[in-house]
């Protein structure tokens, strides 16, 4: 039987760091939708129409290191805004989330319309002062020469764009367990998701 986990939420507020340690855990498969949106918005970068390339990804390109640059992921952003493009990443989202092992999915969009019916939904926040700073340490550690100050301009717009599109808006989904970050370490943030999951699993039984 499948056994999705939805987890969303705003840019750097630690849904990714859960999401890879929890699917490691319980044994589940783990999609970063994010590097979905990112390789279209690379293709747009180099010329090409986002809607083709949504239509055409294959796994292969969904190389983090080449995606996970600010002008990628602003471009990544403004692909996302376009209901085709995001109608074209459907169905391969609900592949993934169907599998029979179980995954685990993170994004913007999980909970509400990839996974309705996910057995967890997880919505991940943290202030913008404090996503800011960690993606800044994130990126000045992988030589990224990025002041903090950018990084906050660069947080608070994708965070606009992503809420104040039409097309599937970063939202907590109203059954989703919220989890603010701010003040809590890794491990605390961790150990909260993981509970979660945990009841979720016992009350299948
Ligand atoms: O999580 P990320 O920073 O890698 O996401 C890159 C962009 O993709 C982000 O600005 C919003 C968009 N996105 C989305 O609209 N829906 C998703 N499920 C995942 C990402």
């Amino acid at each position: 039987m499948s056994f999705a986990v939805a987890i969303d939420g705003p840019a750097a507020a630690g849904k990714g760091t859960i999401a890879k340690a929890v699917a490691a855990r319980f044994g589940l498969a783990h999609l970063d939708t994010g590097l979905l949106y990112r390789a279209v918005g690379a293709r747009e970068l180099e010329g090409q129409d986002p809607v083709e390339a949504a239509l055409s990804l294959n796994p292969e390109e969904l190389d983090e290191s080449r995606l996970r640059t600010p002008e990628v992921a602003q471009a990544a952003s403004r692909v996302a805004s376009q209901p085709e493009v995001r109608a074209a990443l459907v169905d391969f989202q609900r592949a993934f989330a169907a599998r029979s092992g179980g995954a685990v999915l993170d994004g913007r969009d999980i909970g509400t319309v990839i996974c309705p019916d996910a057995a967890v939904k997880l919505f991940v926040t943290a202030s913008p002062a404090t996503r800011a700073r960690r993606r800044f340490l994130e990126l000045s550690a992988k030589g990224h020469a990025v002041t903090e100050a950018e990084v906050l301009a660069d947080v608070e717009a994708r965070d606009a764009r992503d809420s104040g599109r039409v097309a599937a808006p970063l939202l907590a989904a109203e059954d989703a367990v919220v989890l603010d970050t701010s003040e809590m370490s890794i491990e605390e943030a961790l150990a909260a998701a993981v509970a979660v999951i945990e009841a979720a699993l016992e009350g299948r039984g």
